[in-house]
């Protein structure tokens, strides 16, 4: 028996045995990663015939000749099929299509995260295909960015804990293998604008960007997606000091890194780093890159260099290995058994849907008016979202990718705010009218403001659409569009009480509805459930429980408003803008009310290597049961570098029967206190720390730990 064939063999010793055997053709084509769609058709056929190591959005017929044809080769190594599985599998048709990732991170629950992510694995497996490109680990600080609603949110530890939570549950079956992407500072762009140079030092990314990759690293995951972009204009894919040093020398990751698509391509024709593709090729290998995604001459020009002696064997072999060592992780050459197809959109999975978008709802502002009396008689839902399934899903599905699609029709069960509002009040109680389109008046404010006339309460639904969102549609200004203002404007001047329903990507300039409507409810993209929980909300048949992960700004103007910023800004606030975001990280209503009280640390004096425990009482007040995320905060009394003036370092979300006191502990890991001084080390500094615990980043109980 050949040792590779040896299922008792560990990974790595599988892929040593292989390597051995491979040709150098071979090995390189190991490296190339191609797009069913992004090819001749006879190039394409080229390409299965030859085998290499990867393919992407390959679905349906493709995917099956695709491994035909891989098997036929002469040592027939499957390839990793990679798709872009980002909230659900959702680019089939009739797979499961979860809340956004930012809708999901207003959940704060990692538990959830963690079977949201282990259904898409189950949902991609049994659909043939190994390799999803998710999650995305940048961080939101920039609004105009295009790719805001494919983040955790703008804070590095939530982003951090939740990458982790997602990782692992993508791989916990060891069906596929996960991407953290994009490596590294993407999000972090010059003026929002996608794919461009982020103007980060080492000591930044240090401090802000590379925790949560530091965090996937340690869940063990399979692979990271090299950034389009530049930090400090040196191009990621050439940038030998994040991808080999830091990242795989320093963090120790031992996966592989996919460039994104056309890197090598971009190096030449966009960011000018590189004279021609052998260039590029040389420098991305150099710099660390395992597999090229869809630059094709790479192939040949890495042979090329190798024959000329400019890239070493070993270093081929290293980026081989670890390609190899994935596809044997995941039982590729064991005929392994994938889960049966009746996984994708089954009816678990729906629940499970509708469980994360009923926490992914923010409740931000409630004058009383939720959750809506039963005796109610009429209610008028009105708005472009109101009944858009396309708006609700958001980026990443179907709709969008591989291929733009305007008449898919989802196949799946799914409900718009519409169809749930119908489905838990009644359709006789509804009367719909749609108002104007995102960019249009479409003649129909009339019409919605003679709805609202004739109820006793309005559902407005508005937010934005793709066509304001993904990659290059990046927005100068993200306030509301001109008919929506004045659609809400219209329908608060009747004097009925308006309930603001958002679907939108990302945040936007709201501070009208927060004056003017009688409630504001946050959903981003709440995915094909998300309709459903957003009329339960409504009806109060549960307790929202979402905050959100990302800070409202003003105006776009006040952009950044991320909430933990530093100490220093002279005056506090621009001359002619109130201070503070509209809402902030962290905020978030609920049915009930919670008391904090008895705030105790472990140690109030602890050593740089401790973990204390952090514990308060949480009472839940009111008379719902519910969930509540306690947030613990630190702020860094004095630090030899700037520090933010609040930052969440620990969380948990317990759940609290009305009238009852939960004693609820948070483990703070010192090591966490540690900053990143200018020479780029990290040190925890003696002294004081200001420890924050309550519901948010204003409501909270405040001690001083010390630290020797
Ligand atoms: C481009 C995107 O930047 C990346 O997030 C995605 O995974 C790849 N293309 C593959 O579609």
């Amino acid at each position: 028996m050949k040792k590779y064939t040896d299922k008792t063999l560990s990974p790595s010793e599988r892929a040593e045995d292989l390597l051995k055997r491979m040709t150098l053709e071979e090995k390189v084509g190991q490296m190339l990663q191609v797009s069913y769609n992004a090819l001749n058709p006879v190039d394409y056929e080229r390409y299965k015939k030859r085998g290499i190591g990867s393919f992407l959005h390959a679905l349906g017929k493709e995917r099956d000749d695709i491994r035909k044809k891989s098997a036929k080769t002469r040592l027939g190594i499957p390839p990793l099929l990679g798709i872009d599985a980002i909230h659900g599998h959702a680019l089939l048709n009739g797979a499961t299509v979860f809340p956004s990732q930012l809708a999901m991170s207003c959940s704060f629950n990692r538990a959830l995260l963690f079977e949201t992510a282990r259904a898409t694995a189950l949902e991609v497996a049994a659909d043939g295909l190994d390799w999803t490109f998710s999650p995305v680990l940048c961080i939101a600080r920039d609004l105009r960015w295009g790719r805001v609603n494919e983040t955790f949110g703008e804070d590095s530890y939530l982003v951090g804990e939740l990458g982790k939570a997602v990782i692992t549950g993508y791989e916990y079956d060891g069906n596929i293998i996960a991407c953290a992407k994009h490596y590294i500072a993407y999000g972090e762009a010059t003026g929002g604008r996608d794919a461009y140079d982020s103007p980060v030092t080492e000591r930044k990314i240090r401090e802000v960007f590379l925790p949560p990759f530091k965090k996937a690293v340690e869940a063990g995951c399979g692979s990271v997606m090299t950034a389009y972009g530049s930090i400090d204009a040196l191009p990621l894919t050439a940038n030998k000091r994040m991808l080999t040093e830091i990242l795989k020398d320093e963090l120790g990751f031992d996966g592989f890194v996919v460039t994104d698509w056309e890197n090598v391509k971009s190096l030449v024709h966009k960011q000018r780093a590189a004279k021609d593709i052998k260039d590029a090729s040389y420098l991305a290998v150099e710099a660390g890159n395992d597999m090229s995604m869809n630059t094709h001459s790479f192939y040949k020009y890495v042979l090329e260099l190798v024959r000329e002696g400019k890239i070493s064997k070993e270093r081929i072999d290293d980026s081989v290995r670890r390609i190899l060592k994935a596809k044997f992780r995941i039982g590729l050459f064991d005929d392994k058994e994938r889960p049966d197809k009746s996984v994708i959109g089954c009816e678990n999975h729906r629940k499970l849907n509708l469980a994360i978008a009923r926490e992914s709802m923010v409740l931000l502002k409630n004058d009383g008016v939720l959750p809506l009396k039963d005796n109610v008689k009429k209610i008028a839902v009105v708005g472009p979202n109101a009944d858009s399934i396309r708006a609700q899903f958001g980026d990443w599905t179907f709709f969008s990718h591989p291929l733009p699609s305007a008449i898919a029709k989802p196949r799946g069960e799914y409900h718009t705010v519409l169809d749930g509002m119908r489905e838990v009040f009644g359709g006789d109680k509804i009367i719909f009218e749609k108002g104007c389109d995102i960019f249009g008046h479409g003649g129909g404010i009339e019409k919605a403001v003679d709805a609202a006339k004739r109820a006793d309460a309005v559902v407005c639904v508005i937010g934005d659409c793709l066509a304001q969102n993904g990659e290059y549609r990046d927005r100068a200004n993200i306030d509301l569009t001109d008919p929506q203002t004045e659609l809400v404007s219209r329908l608060c001047d009747t004097g009925k009480k308006v309930i603001a329903v958002l679907v939108n990507c990302k945040p936007l300039c709201i501070g009208m509805l927060k004056e003017r409507c009688a409630a504001v409810i946050e959903t981003f993209n709440g995915g094909a459930m998300g309709g459903l929980a957003a009329a339960e909300l409504i009806a109060g048949r549960f307790n929202p429980s979402g905050k959100l992960s990302i800070s409202f700004p003003q105006t776009s103007a006040q952009m950044p408003c991320y909430y933990n910023h530093y100490h220093g800004w002279h005056g506090g606030q621009y001359v002619d803008l109130k201070k503070d975001s509209v809402y902030t990280f962290g905020d978030g209503l609920s049915y009930t009310e919670y008391a904090y009280s008895n705030l105790k640390l472990s140690k109030k004096t602890a050593c740089k290597d401790d973990v204390i425990e952090v514990s308060v009482d949480v009472k839940n007040k009111g008379g719902m049961d519910g969930k509540e995320t306690v947030m613990l905060f630190v702020n860094d009394v004095v630090s030899s570098v700037l520090t933010p003036v609040i930052e969440l370092k620990g969380f948990r979300k317990v759940f609290i029967k009305a009238g009852e006191t939960k004693r609820v502990t948070i483990k703070l890991n010192i090591d966490d206190l540690a900053i990143i001084k200018s020479d780029c080390t990290r040190e925890v500094e003696s002294g004081d720390f200001e420890i924050m615990v309550g519901a948010n980043t204003r409501t909270y109980l405040k001690t001083v730990l010390k630290v020797k």
